[in-house]
């Protein structure tokens, strides 16, 4: 018999789990709780109303339920038990123990373990005294520069310093002023770090690692890295600066090497593991390590997973990754646009309706919710990261157009995003092969300029169908197929134009 599935979370990340795990014929019906706008009624997908903190409600609603498997997606239930405690009730849960998903809870653990296994990262000592953790920043051998809470911070938790006086300031903000609350309790003081970040994420059985292609995500909110950081505001999927061979080192010096220490200490780790590294001169070297799928990196792994996501979970939990490892789509690519309220990542308004849904469909893109709510038949925001628009291309470039064409036609008063997504591979791609941004078929600043000029034409091409049907189930019946870049322009279909609403000038960001 199909089974029936819950996805827990409501962010981007659970409404592509949601869409990759609907895809499964094993699958007739995936709920997810509490889920957005997008996973409200889609073909199998809907919401369910059960509570997620009180666990063992949850496990009674699944037996209820007939929910053969409920499939965790962020670090904060993970670190709570959910798994512990529907598998000791007898629910399937993929995902790591609590004790399992310590190495992205507690910073301090996740750090004495790397120590303990001789897995490269950077070099730190952790504090409960703000005064001794000022004295070590003050007289440290090397920058020690970058200050993190310990606990979870909802991934805000992190200053990189740019001095030593910033750096105690840093500290003081957190132990003493409480900025991330207990999470901040003790500190984590680190060595300031110098390349380029990358996600490496992988299905571990316990035993075995499957690593997924390795992705990039953009922590700054504004183009060229600027701003503040935020949860992610973008992605791609492969990433080509890290090469086969590097994936195969990274494989073997942290992801085995973690899944085999966690193994020997007692906690064996079940579920998705995610290393941030950073590609050092010496080498990668751990950032951070999550328990559970990124976010966005989720909007393009998933994508391009050939495989059946409930067979891969399965495989998982079942020890079965030696025999059966999940594959990948060759020569494609996936890169995502998060689109976020005005105002994120601190103070934005909520209720903004959302338009374009449905064009963005049209054009064979996925879009992935997140802070959206379904009212009246309309979509309004309601979070600060609102939605990704993911694109699948045979290449990063054409991956990259048809992402930026789908986030032209998708829009709300105030939205936030950024138009440089995958710039450092372009740029890695355009010195390898010796070309200009111009000749590998990406001409930045004149998609800019284009984008400039007819924003406001996109602004009422959404109009006019959000006036008709505004059709928000936008990944219902989807199909991966390539956009047809020809006839559009860097992210605007230049033929949907019609010169008559020119004159509506407010609006996008
Ligand atoms: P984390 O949550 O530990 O990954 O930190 C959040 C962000 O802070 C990372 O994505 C990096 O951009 C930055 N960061 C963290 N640790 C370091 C480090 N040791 N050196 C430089 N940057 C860092
Ligand atoms: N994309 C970063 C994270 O999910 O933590």
């Amino acid at each position: 018999m199909a089974e029936r599935v819950l996805v827990i979370g409501s962010g981007g990340r659970e409404h592509a789990l949601a869409w990759k795990l609907a895809q499964s014929p094993l699958i007739q019906q995936v709920l997810v709780a509490p889920g957005n706008a997008g996973t409200a009624d889609c073909g199998k997908i809907s919401n369910s109303g059960v509570s997620v903190s009180n666990h063992s409600i949850l496990a009674q609603y699944c037996k209820d339920h007939n929910v053969g498997l409920v499939v965790v997606g962020p670090e904060v239930p993970l670190a709570a038990g959910m798994v512990d405690d529907l598998t000791a009730a007898g629910v399937p849960c993929f995902g790591p123990s609590a004790q399992a998903a310590q190495l992205e809870a507690s910073k301090s653990f996740s750090k004495s373990f790397m120590d303990r296994h001789g897995i490269p990262t950077a070099r730190w000592r952790s504090f409960t005294d703000p005064q001794e953790a000022c004295c070590f920043i003050q007289g440290a051998d090397f920058p020690a520069l970058v200050v993190k809470a310990s606990g979870l911070a909802a991934g805000k938790g992190v200053i990189v310093a740019r001095d030593k006086d910033e750096a105690c300031q840093a500290v003081q903000d957190i132990m003493k002023d409480k900025a991330f609350g207990s999470a901040g309790e003790t500190v984590v003081v680190e060595e300031l770090l110098e390349g380029e970040e990358v996600s490496c994420l992988c299905f571990s059985d316990g035993c075995t690692v499957a690593p997924m292609p390795p992705a990039q995500d953009h922590k700054r909110l504004l183009d060229g890295d600027q701003g503040p950081n935020t949860g992610g505001m973008g992605a791609y999927c492969p990433t080509p600066q890290v090469s086969e061979d590097m994936l195969q080192q990274i494989k073997e010096s942290v992801l085995q090497k973690t899944v085999d220490g966690m193994r020997e200490e007692g906690a064996p780790y079940v579920g998705v593991l995610y290393a941030g590294l950073m590609l050092t001169k010496q080498g990668p070297k751990v950032l951070e390590f999550n328990c559970r799928f990124g976010d966005p990196e989720c909007q393009v792994l998933l994508p391009l997973l050939k495989s059946d996501l409930y067979e891969v979970l399965q495989d998982t939990m079942q020890g079965k990754l030696a025999s059966s490892a999940p594959t990948w789509l060759d020569n494609s690519a996936a890169v995502t646009v998060v689109m976020a309220s005005g105002g994120y990542p601190g103070d934005y308004k909520k209720g903004v309706e959302i338009a374009g849904l449905s064009q963005a469909r049209e054009q064979g893109l996925l879009v992935f919710h997140a802070g959206t709510v379904l009212k009246e038949g309309r979509v309004l925001t309601s979070g600060g990261r609102v939605l990704t628009v993911t694109a699948v291309g045979p290449s990063l470039e054409t991956a990259l157009h048809s992402a930026n064409q789908g986030v032209a036609a998708v829009g709300f008063t105030g939205a936030v995003f950024r138009r440089d997504i995958g710039h450092r591979a372009i740029a890695y791609l355009t010195r390898s092969r010796g070309l200009t941004y111009k000749d590998s078929g990406v001409d930045i600043a004149a998609g800019n300029r284009l984008v400039d000029a007819i924003k406001p034409l996109a602004k009422a091409t959404s109009r006019s169908e959000q006036e008709g049907h505004l059709q928000f189930l936008d990944i219902c019946a989807h199909s991966l197929r390539p956009s047809p870049i020809d006839t559009v322009y860097c992210g605007v279909n230049v033929d949907r134009i019609e010169p008559t609403r020119h004159a509506n000038q407010e609006g996008f960001a």
